[in-house]
């Protein structure tokens, strides 16, 4: 398969390190040199599925496509207002397609994930055009009063339509399950039938074991898909990291010996905004005019689970 279409969309409320010095005892100097990021994207009067819908729209224009001909819509989401319907059904009706359409929660991986279930339903020669939408809002996941989680994470949507091609070169998913490391329990609540406490317990997060596994995880993914596909980091022309910290992805680069302008960079702009991280990214590069015809691009995410992939792809 290949991608033919970018969008992403961004809340209107830009939360910049300054602001949230007024809530949190922090400072700009913190956030900058620990983690890149100097400001985010906050949803505030939107809501997700609105963001989800216009990177979607955004995509299809990009790639010239009317929804009626998507044959296929996966949606990577961790969390959204909806217990049920799956948001990728919101996005369908918005959007006017008629496919059939599921959800998947990869956590900041959920874009490498769906690339990979894509390329699948490709080989199994049933679907031809499918719609990628990466819709996330972790702001409502981690407890504003914690300084050590709540600076890191941004909101956005970010969406590719894809077509059949011969384009993706490797795929690696890993998964090495050591989730009390970072994760979130649901606000659900027991019957009285259970002894179990209630609790509304927001995002746990250890930072520095999530630092090494992420730093460890991309280096071995990476490693992989090139192996695989024979290229070397050489020959790559772009290396699109998930944009979580920026010490994670200079890491990478210093292991795989590359120069800085292969890492394009939006992390101080718009923090972690989850599984929409990469195709937000993508999209930018995209715009920007950056992506010439036949060049090799490295995708590759790591998350809650601990999950990470990576994936080799041509343009
Ligand atoms: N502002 C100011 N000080 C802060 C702070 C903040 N926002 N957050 C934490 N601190 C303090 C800590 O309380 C600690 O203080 P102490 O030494 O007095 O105890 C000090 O800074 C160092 O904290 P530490 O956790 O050791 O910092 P770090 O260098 O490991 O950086 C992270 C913390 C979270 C930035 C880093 O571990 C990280 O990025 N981890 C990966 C997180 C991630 O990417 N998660 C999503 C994966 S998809």
């Amino acid at each position: 398969m290949k991608i033919i279409g970018t969008g992403r969309s961004h809340p209107s409320l830009v939360v910049t390190n300054e602001m949230l010095t007024h809530i949190l005892d922090t400072s700009d100097e913190w956030i900058t040199s620990r983690t890149g990021i100097k400001e985010r994207r906050v949803i505030s009067s939107e809501n997700l599925e609105d963001l989800a819908i216009d990177a979607a729209k955004k995509a299809l224009a990009d790639a010239n496509m009317d929804a009626k001909d998507l044959d296929y819509i996966i949606c990577a989401n961790v969390v959204n207002e909806f217990v049920s319907p799956a948001m990728s059904c919101i996005i369908q009706g918005a959007i006017g397609a008629t496919c059939p359409c599921f959800d998947l929660n990869g956590a900041c991986v959920g874009f490498i994930y769906a690339l990979e279930i894509a390329e699948s339903f490709y080989r199994s020669g049933k679907y031809k055009n499918i719609l990628i939408v990466c819709a996330e809002e972790p702001s409502r996941m981690v407890n504003w009063h914690d300084r050590t989680a709540s600076v890191l994470f941004g909101d956005g949507a970010g969406a590719v339509v894809l077509t059949e091609g011969d384009n993706i070169k490797a795929t690696k998913m890993s998964a090495s399950c050591n989730w009390d490391r970072l994760y979130q329990k649901h606000e659900l609540q027991y019957s009285p039938y259970n002894s179990k406490p209630n609790s509304n317990l927001p995002l746990v997060m250890h930072g520095q074991d999530v630092f090494m596994f992420a730093t460890k995880a991309a280096i071995r993914d990476i490693s992989n898909v090139l192996k695989q596909s024979g290229i070397k980091p050489d020959e790559v022309d772009h290396f699109l990291i998930h944009q979580a910290n920026l010490r994670i992805i200079k890491s990478i680069k210093d292991f795989l010996r590359q120069p800085e302008e292969k890492f394009p960079l939006n992390i101080h702009r718009y923090g972690n905004t989850s599984s929409a991280s990469v195709p937000i990214l993508l999209d930018e590069v995209n715009k920007e005019g950056k992506l010439k015809r036949g060049d090799l691009i490295v995708l590759s995410a790591f998350g809650a689970g601990f999950v990470s992939g990576a994936c080799i792809l041509e343009w």
